[in-house]
């Protein structure tokens, strides 16, 4: 199991020394918006560029954008390891796919809280991660959307049914309570935001999510 806590929630100002009190996290999340597909701004890769020195850690990039196809390239010369986009901004998802693993990134396809797991199914088999947003994309911040439970555990049985090695993960409202639930019904990566960036040790904070204490 992996945590990847959301930079969003981290202090812009200082976000190289930010980023080192999240250590112990294997990944670092990194929420890409456009003011278009969600109503906010964010990171482009300029930003991703800066910070690449500073740690070692895997750049998992949630593009929340329109028109991923033309950005993607971008973020991967910038530093991404994997580039996720949402199923609801593309027309053909596989071409995508296939455009990452070309150019040497991990690839994952995210969902909105509303749109359902079929609709990612004939991927399935080609991804290295599914992003369930489990709250609407746009802001960190707000409270766990009960269905993502559902969500994940339909795609851990598909996963075992069909033999995929795809990542499952959970983005929105993550704390103590709502980590214990998503990875009881099958998740493999947490992403937390303001419940890491918020707390007083954060390094105790990422222990507790992984019900290590
Ligand atoms: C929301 C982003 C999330 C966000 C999570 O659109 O995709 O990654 O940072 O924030 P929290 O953990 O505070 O809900
Ligand atoms: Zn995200």
């Amino acid at each position: 199991m992996k945590i990847a806590p959301s930079i969003l929630s981290a202090d812009f100002s200082r976000l190289s020394e930010d980023i080192k009190t999240v250590k112990s996290a294997e990944w670092l999340h990194i929420d890409v918006m456009d003011g278009h597909f969600v109503p906010n701004l964010t990171i482009g890769p300029l930003v991703v560029n800066a910070i690449r020195p500073h740690t070692n850690q895997f750049f998992d990039t949630h593009l929340m954008i329109a028109e991923p196809e033309k950005y993607y390239q971008e973020f991967i010369a910038a530093g991404s390891d994997a580039i996720t986009f949402h199923i609801e901004t593309v027309r053909d998802p596989k071409a995508l796919i296939d455009a990452i693993h070309q150019a040497q990134a991990k690839a994952g396809i995210s969902l909105k809280p509303k749109t359902e797991v079929a609709s990612v199914e004939p991927y399935l088999a080609d991804l290295d991660l599914v992003l369930v947003m489990s709250v609407e994309p746009g802001f960190g911040g707000q409270t766990f959307i009960e269905n993502s439970l559902e969500k994940i555990e339909r795609l851990a049985k598909l996963k075992l049914e069909h033999g995929y090695d795809y990542d499952i993960s959970v983005d929105g409202g993550i704390n103590d309570e709502t980590a214990k639930r998503c990875l009881c019904a099958g998740a493999t990566v947490l992403v937390a935001g303001s419940y890491i960036f918020k707390s007083k040790d954060r390094e105790k904070t990422i222990k507790g999510l992984r019900n290590d204490r």
